[in-house]
């Protein structure tokens, strides 16, 4: 893989999206868009990055920290107006190649750079140009071709004649450029257009008139650059994000089944045979193994799990579960539990911060938090850590192969030994050595014969 450098432009106002954020920090399938244009530059080889910001540069230099380098642009004159606030990261990279792209074009697919880097190298052009055909151009800029099929110059929307607005082939506003020839084409721009701006692609006219080589390379999957200037185009790329990635899931051998209601993000994995059932959220960097079935009604976020799971009508969050471990129905896994092999956390179960070993079972209706399960420890039905006196939280320490009876309560600091049996109904406010059995209720009473004589005293 050739190795380039990128600028990426985010400095712009983003007026389209009537807000008060910076654009490029609109989520694209719960990411920011400037996430996907790192994400895929990485990918396709690029190394290093200056990103131009400008309109709520906090935020956005906040965002990408230790990232990228930056540079600001203090006035939005436009997009050349932002590639000259680059020079200084240009000027680092002379005798190199560098690409221009914009921070709210996310769709732009790694392979594309990579064979538009390789065209370009090819052609040995000084710059090279992402087209499009589109059936509807409006809003873009206009590739003007002459009478041998080169291309002249890029019309913008609002400087295009009318014969001008007819042309469907447009600028993706992606770029590779020799620098040297940038930095030598900034230097000729100026604001004469319709929005008084400093177009960048005006250098494409100028590199030409000095008789440099102009190089196109046409996209043929239009969806890959759609950018994103208004709210309604956000959602379109939604829509096709999320395509291409049940797709790519469906062709690797995952079903699913209702993608209508299913969210799966971007940077979730999920491995061959597993099933996908409605309603079912999968968010953040969350990783499923192979033969599971997951849903219907579920959130899973940044989880990661083994094989053969059951996940039914249940959510986890921050979690790490392992294989053939069976969740739900109607079960809530919080942050930082750990559950290992061969584990059970049936209906009507919360865990949080908590770990189980192998073959753990909470079967129904429990609460366990700040605890460490040893394997093969049965946590049964009502039972409870007692982990918070209103003030403080306190752990609770299982051994393996405990048996935790229904409906107890260990109030926490709790310690219980190795093979330890609890009884039904018990309250545990002491340590419990290992294989000891433990009864903490009163015995029943039973009076005989009671309501007769209460009765009778009538
Ligand atoms: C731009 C191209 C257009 C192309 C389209 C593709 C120009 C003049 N036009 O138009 O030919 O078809 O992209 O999506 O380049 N930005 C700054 N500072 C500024 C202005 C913009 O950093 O002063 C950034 C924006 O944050 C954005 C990018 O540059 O990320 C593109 O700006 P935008 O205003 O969206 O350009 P388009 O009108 O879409
Ligand atoms: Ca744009």
């Amino acid at each position: 893989m050739q190795k380039y450098s990128a600028l990426i432009l985010a400095g712009g106002k983003g007026r389209r999206m009537k807000s008060d954020m910076s654009k490029v920090l609109f989520e694209l399938l719960s990411k920011p868009l400037i996430d996907w244009v790192i994400d895929t530059l990485k990918q396709s080889g690029a190394e290093e990055f200056c990103t131009i910001v400008g309109h709520k540069r906090e935020l956005v230099m906040a965002h990408l920290e230790g990232r990228c380098e930056f540079a600001i642009q203090h006035e939005q004159l436009g997009t050349g107006h932002a590639v000259m606030m680059g020079k200084p990261f240009l000027e680092k990279h002379r005798g190199e190649t560098i690409a221009v792209l914009s921070g709210d074009v996310p769709l732009i697919k790694a392979e594309t750079l990579t064979s538009a880097l390789e065209r370009h190298a090819e052609c040995d052009a000084d710059a090279t140009i992402i087209t499009a055909h589109l059936p509807d151009p409006f809003g873009y800029g206009r590739v003007v071709r002459d009478g041998f099929g080169m291309i002249e110059r890029i019309v913008e929307q609002r400087d295009a004649t009318e014969d001008q607005a007819k042309i469907n082939e447009i600028n993706a506003g992606v770029y590779f450029f020799k620098v040297d020839e940038l930095i030598w084409a900034l230097d000729k721009l100026d604001n004469n257009n319709a929005q008084h701006e400093y177009y960048l692609t005006d250098v494409i006219t100028h590199i030409r008139e000095r008789g440099g080589k102009i190089g196109t390379f046409e996209i043929k999957d239009i969806t890959e650059m759609t950018g994103i200037n208004d709210r309604a185009q956000l959602y379109a790329a939604n829509q096709i994000a999320q395509t291409r990635i049940f797709d790519e899931l469906t062709e690797n051998g995952v079903s699913i089944f209702d993608r209508n209601t299913t969210f799966i993000s971007p940077n979730a994995e999920i491995g061959e045979d597993t099933t996908i059932y409605p309603c079912t959220l999968i968010k953040g960097h969350t990783k499923i193994g192979r033969g599971s079935t997951i849903g219907p009604n579920s959130v899973i976020e940044n989880v990661t799990m083994g094989d053969h799971v059951i996940f039914n009508a249940s959510q986890a969050y921050d979690s790490v579960i392992g294989n053939n471990v069976n969740v739900g129905p109607f079960s809530h896994i919080r942050p930082k539990c750990v559950i290992a092999d061969d584990c059970k956390i049936g209906s009507f179960v919360e865990v949080k911060k908590t770990s189980f070993g192998r073959g753990t079972k909470a079967p129904h209706l429990s609460y366990i938090g700040d605890a460490e399960l040893g394997s093969g420890v049965n946590f049964a039905c009502g039972s409870i850590t007692v982990n918070y006196d209103g003030k403080n939280k306190y752990k609770t320490k299982i051994g393996d192969n405990a048996f935790v009876g229904c409906n107890v309560n260990l109030i926490a600091p709790a310690t219980i030994g190795d093979g330890a049996y609890i009884a039904a109904g018990s309250t545990i406010t002491s340590e419990i050595p290992e294989s000891a059995l433990v009864v903490a209720r009163s015995r029943e009473t039973i009076k005989r014969d009671w309501k007769d004589k209460r009765d009778s005293d009538k």
